[in-house]
């Protein structure tokens, strides 16, 4: 999809993944609405965008709250007339182990992670078919694909993401309306400083921001359904789907070895 001209809500564009999509949306000519929590950042990133598109909107919107979230979806489509590209990018991480997770913490990871974006994507999809043109892109995770260890929550809330935003594909076909699931392996952002969380150890280089956004930049360009980064992590999924038990079983070798120290 040509970005210039169009109307893109993006999702969680405080800081991170999604303040760097906004700013590329924006200078790529898309009108861009962008929401989060913390209004100051928000504030920041709006005014960034507003220099290359001046038409650029922002809302705080916590998207724990279904309300807000149907408000959100309500207020972006008066505001505009329209919404082009969806990017549900807002995320929160939950690195805990299963014994110490509890069932409210499974169901606000499953909101902010899942449910919003589900519900954004029922409220806006219905009229990019109507125009017959659209996209809607997830910021999924490898952990969706790969089961990450002590991740529980995170990693279902990115699988139920990925699937949701897949079937989407499906169900509109030749509507014109397009999806792509972008799977990250570790990006340099501040996902890793959120509080309450147990520490991330697994020994991978971060890629940077801007390598993230310039290969969704050219994803979206493309037209392509999926994007892993780096692409190995396509090859590890693939690994696992063709012996699960073999994946669980060094998975779990990999923890312990950890633990060990070694
Ligand atoms: N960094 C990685 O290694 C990595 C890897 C795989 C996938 N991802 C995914 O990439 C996405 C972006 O994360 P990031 O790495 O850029 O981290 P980040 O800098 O922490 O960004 C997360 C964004 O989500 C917003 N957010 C969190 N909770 C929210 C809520 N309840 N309501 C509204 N907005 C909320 C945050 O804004 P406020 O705090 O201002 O609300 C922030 O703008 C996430 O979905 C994450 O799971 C990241």
């Amino acid at each position: 999809m040509d970005l210039a001209g169009k109307v893109a809500l993006i999702t969680g564009a405080s800081s991170g993944i999604g303040a760097t999509l906004a700013e590329r949306f924006a200078a790529a000519g898309a009108t861009v609405g962008i929401c989060a929590r913390r209004a100051d950042r928000l504030a920041d990133v709006r005014s960034r965008c507003l220099a290359h598109a001046p038409r650029s909107r922002s809302w705080v919107c916590d998207l724990a709250d279904p309300d807000q979230v149907e408000r959100l979806a309500a207020e972006a489509l008066g505001a505009f007339g329209r919404v082009d590209v969806l990017v549900n990018n807002a995320g929160i991480p939950k690195r805990r182990h299963v014994l110490a997770l509890d069932a409210a913490t499974v169901e606000t990871v499953l909101q902010v992670n899942f449910l919003a974006p589900a519900r954004l994507t029922l409220a806006l999809v219905p009229q990019m078919v109507e125009r017959g043109d659209g996209l809607v892109v997830s910021v999924s995770s490898v952990a969706a694909t790969l089961s990450s260890p002590g991740e529980a929550a995170y990693a279902a809330s990115k699988a139920a993401l990925s699937v949701f935003t897949e079937v989407t594909a499906v169900d509109l076909w030749n509507t014109g309306v397009r999806t792509l699931v972008v799977y990250p392996g570790v990006v340099d952002t501040e996902l890793f400083d959120v509080p309450d969380n147990d520490p991330f150890t697994a020994p991978v280089t971060p890629v940077t921001v801007d390598e993230l956004a310039d290969a969704v930049m050219g994803a979206i360009a493309a037209d392509a359904r999926e994007l892993y980064l780096p692409a190995f992590f396509k090859d590890l999924a693939a690994g696992k789907a063709a012996d699960v038990p073999r994946f669980l079983e060094g998975s779990a070798a990999f923890v312990r070895q950890q633990g060990a120290g070694g």
